[in-house]
């Protein structure tokens, strides 16, 4: 119980200080709540325009930085550059997986976790195809460009630059010993069976799912079908597009790439990149129109290089805020002026 007499002076002067230590005590909360809530993750975009149509084009894609992984986007349109490989990649061994390739670390322990989940589901996986540099997927592309065609080649076959293989992410995934995934609908096998129903949860997701009504061409991919192939997008980001019924490519398109339906960056990079909007916006299951970029026409050759390249290579990692940056900042200062004031008058008496 409190038993101070108020009519003392002392007393009196530690009453009326009060009021001031609780603004004080508030202010820093607001400030720590507001660092808080703008801790690191994957940046959102809030405005990105329509989704772009599926003609080949040539656009460095934003953001490509190295630690936005989770969020960057390659396909038809977007790519990364040449020199693009990642720091971090280690042999697919390392998750326990057999088969060979490499893939990012940042994709071990979930994949080790997912490896060892389908093997106790009697459904164990291996990989077929793991990271593939700029120049392999030159080989590749070309080679089956010249055995089919290039009008062939380009629906199965992303040019280089635009793989997700070659973010370390993309990953061809076999039935453990069972050998090439390609021959007939690998969904159809325990393994891929296990991997639809499942990677998610692991925050991998299939980038190539069937089209409209089970066709083997899908529009909102740009990409024929392709069982096998995943990409890792960490657990947040994969539950987000497995609940949005969203591909990997609407998804991000529409909650994280910053570039508008022609390529051209939503914000701008001068002075310093500061291409982040303030909040996410989830995506819904709605239909996107489409538009045409303006790049429409551009060489589908692997040796042709961007002619849109202005976007910054990396930006911030941190999603903060403005309004609760400015309430933290203008706190601090209140409870700093009202700290030194205690500490003038406490030195005065
Ligand atoms: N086969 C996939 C689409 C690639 O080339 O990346
Ligand atoms: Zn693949």
């Amino acid at each position: 119980m409190d038993t101070a007499d108020p009519t003392r002076p002392g007393v009196r002067a530690e009453l009326r200080a009060r009021p001031r230590h609780v603004a004080s005590a508030l202010a820093l909360a607001l400030l720590i709540a507001g660092l808080v809530v703008s801790s690191p993750g994957p940046r959102s975009a809030q405005a990105v325009g329509r989704l772009p149509s599926c003609d080949l084009g040539n656009v460095y894609t934003v953001p490509r930085g190295y630690d936005d992984w989770s969020v960057t986007l390659v396909d038809r349109l977007l790519r990364v550059e040449k020199d693009y490989v990642p720091p971090d990649l280690v042999h697919v061994g390392e998750a326990g997986l057999p088969g060979g390739g490499h893939i990012r670390a940042v994709a071990i322990d979930d994949t080790r976790a997912m490896a060892r989940a389908a093997r106790a589901a009697g459904a164990p996986i291996g990989v077929w195809s793991g990271y593939r540099s700029y120049e392999e997927q030159v080989q590749i592309f070309n080679g089956y460009a010249r055995e089919n065609g290039l009008d062939s080649a380009i629906t199965y076959s992303q040019r280089p630059g635009h793989s997700e293989h070659q973010l370390g992410l993309g990953v061809d995934f076999m039935s453990a010993g069972g050998g090439n995934p390609l021959p007939g609908d690998w969904a159809t096998t325990a393994a891929g069976r296990w991997m639809r129903d499942n990677s998610w949860k692991f925050g991998w997701v299939n980038s190539y799912p069937r089209g409209e009504g089970g066709a083997r061409w899908n529009d909102r991919t740009c990409l024929r079908y392709e069982p096998w192939h995943y990409r890792y997008l960490g657990r947040e980001v994969a539950a987000k597009v497995h609940r949005s019924g969203l591909t990997i490519r609407e998804y991000l398109w529409r909650n994280h790439t910053l570039l508008d339906s022609s390529g051209r960056p939503i914000a701008t990079p001068t002075p310093t990149p500061s291409a982040t909007p303030s909040r996410s916006r989830e995506a819904s299951t709605t239909t996107m129109p489409t538009v045409t970029p303006s790049e429409r026409g551009v060489p589908a050759a692997p040796s042709v290089e961007p002619t849109v390249a202005s976007a910054p290579a990396t930006v911030s990692q941190y999603d903060v805020d403005p309004l609760v940056l400015v309430a933290g900042l203008l706190g601090l200062a209140g409870a700093l002026a009202l700290v030194g004031r205690a500490w003038a008058r406490r030195r005065a008496r």
